[in-house]
């Protein structure tokens, strides 16, 4: 009996879940494009084009566009009888619904307004379509990866190969930020349920999960998603954790990014040095050395838009192409106060080899410069400040993680990476949240769009514009001592 419930129970999602396919793209379980004519014209379209939801609305609320209103089609709606001034109407069922989808015509027998067109269904796609309406805006109606009481979220980690010990601590942190969501009642009753996937093994292509967002996700520019599947666009994926050059929007739609861009953490140094130099008399004069691949290239655009907007001289620039010694010894570079930096081992060695003992603030990211830079002798490291996205003097943000953290055994060991990966978890959460008990993605991307001035420890202050995939723009700025990093600045804004 039990299992008899149990697959009529699944044979009922699986026809809903067709029907929604059908609602909102226009193809049906099988994929395949379902077909509707156009009484208007008299041509017959690929239901892609036609899908309902152009018109009726993401969760059947209806639409009014130009002059033609679409009307509400939720259960609560049709099954109703509607009374004047809009055409009179009894109340729906099925038989007259698949009326109206194929003949256009109301259950009163009008006719329907020509906009709407009529589906040429077959009998299976049309019981799935009749299905998704009964629950079409309703709490049922939520995306993959949303039951009634878990939220499956996925994240994709390097879990062997080269950046294994980075992506395993990360996987071990993961399920503390998790924890901390569900102690405190999960979202809308919902708890969280973490699915782990090895970014870097060639067998994470072949599954296909069916997870409603990846949250702290692991790829950098150059390895893009491991992941392949269908719908693998249209999945939100919020916080990743690999550096970005530039901003997500060129990286895919529903990236949403809570950490700054390397260029503008690079903007935010020139904003730095004109801070430190106001004080001082004359003006700034930047020098620049940068990589020759695209990222130093793209860097270098951010530092010059800066030196643009504040009006400062032009800087001096020496691309790493060829020998840099000579370069850095032109009387050019000999006049500037501050040279910023955009590379890595070889521009610092070269940089260090120039200004052996006093000499300009040297400015670069955390990022980019690697470990070099923590093994520069004294008096050069005194003059060196670099740019990290996040806070490294912030105490009440420290204490708040590790206690987090330690509630379920994990200890903190790089703050940088474990704050942003339960910043994640906690932006995902909170915009999960603002978007009510019906959870999908379209609801979810429309709820982080409008989160402005978000709070997650260590962390800037997260917030996206309509459209927009950056959840922050600037860098902290900190010297680097004997003890680790000495913060030099609160949030430095990058303005674009
Ligand atoms: C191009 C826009 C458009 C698309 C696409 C569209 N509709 Fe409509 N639909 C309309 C308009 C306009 C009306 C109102 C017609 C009227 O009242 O005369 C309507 C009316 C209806 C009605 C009658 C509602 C009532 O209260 O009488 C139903 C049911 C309906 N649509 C279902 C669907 C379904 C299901 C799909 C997708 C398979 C769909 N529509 C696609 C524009 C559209």
């Amino acid at each position: 009996m039990l299992l008899l419930a149990a697959s009529v129970e699944a044979g009922r999602d699986g026809l809903e879940s067709a029907g929604r396919r059908i609602y909102r793209n226009g193809v049906n379980g099988e994929g395949r494009a379902v077909t509707a004519d156009l009484v208007m014209t008299g041509t017959r379209l690929s239901g892609v084009g036609v899908a309902c939801r152009n018109c009726h609305g993401d969760g059947g609320e209806g639409s009014a566009e130009s002059g033609l209103t679409a009307p509400a089609l939720t259960w609560a709606r049709l099954a109703q009888p509607r009374p004047a001034p809009i055409p009179a109407r009894p109340a729906y069922g099925d038989a007259e619904l698949r009326r109206a989808l194929a003949e256009g015509k109301d259950p009163a027998g009008r006719l329907l307004h020509p906009a709407m067109p009529r589906y040429r269904l077959d009998r299976r796609d049309a019981d799935g379509l009749l299905a998704y309406l009964r629950i079409l805006g309703t709490e049922r109606d939520t995306d993959p990866g949303v039951d009634p009481d878990v939220i499956r979220v996925g994240t994709a980690l390097p879990l062997t190969g080269e950046r294994a010990a980075t992506g395993r601590l990360v996987q071990d942190t993961l399920p503390a930020c998790v924890a901390r969501v569900n102690g405190d009642g999960g979202v809308f009753g919902r708890r969280l349920e973490l699915r782990v996937f090895d970014s870097a093994s060639g067998r994470a292509g072949q599954v296909q999960p069916e997870v409603f967002a990846w949250l702290a996700r692991f790829e950098s520019d150059a390895a893009p998603a491991a992941i392949p599947e269908p719908e693998a666009g249209r999945i939100p994926s919020i916080g990743p954790l690999a550096d970005m050059t530039m901003a997500p929007e060129q990286s895919g739609a529903s990236t949403f990014a809570l950490l700054p861009t390397l260029a503008d953490q690079a903007a935010a140094l020139v904003r730095f040095a004109a801070a430190e130099n106001a004080a001082r008399t004359g003006s700034l004069r930047l020098g620049l050395i940068r990589t020759p691949d695209r990222q130093g290239e793209v860097l270098a655009a951010a530092v010059l838009e800066q030196v643009r907007r504040l009006e400062l001289p032009d800087p001096v620039v020496a691309t790493a192409e060829t020998a840099l010694a000579p370069a850095l010894s032109s009387p050019d570079f000999k006049a500037v106060n501050a040279m910023v930096v955009l590379g890595g081992a070889r521009e610092w060695s070269a940089v260090s080899a120039a200004w052996p003992d006093s000499g300009p603030l040297l400015l670069g990211l955390l990022t980019t410069s690697g470990r070099a830079v923590l093994a520069l002798p004294p008096p050069i490291a005194a003059r060196v400040r670099l740019a990290v996205p996040f806070a490294v003097d912030d105490a009440a943000g420290i204490d708040a993680l590790s206690a987090e953290l330690r509630a379920e055994g994990m200890a903190l060991s790089n703050p940088g990476l474990q704050a942003a990966a339960c910043g994640a978890v906690q932006v995902f959460a909170e915009a999960a949240r603002r978007s009510g008990r019906r959870l999908t993605r379209a609801r979810l991307v429309d709820a982080l769009e409008s989160l402005q001035d978000f709070h997650s420890p260590l962390l800037p202050a997260i917030g996206f514009a309509k459209g927009g995939r950056n959840g922050s723009a600037g860098a902290y700025v900190v010297a680097v001592g004997q003890g680790g990093f000495q913060a030099r600045s609160g949030w430095v804004e990058s303005p674009r």
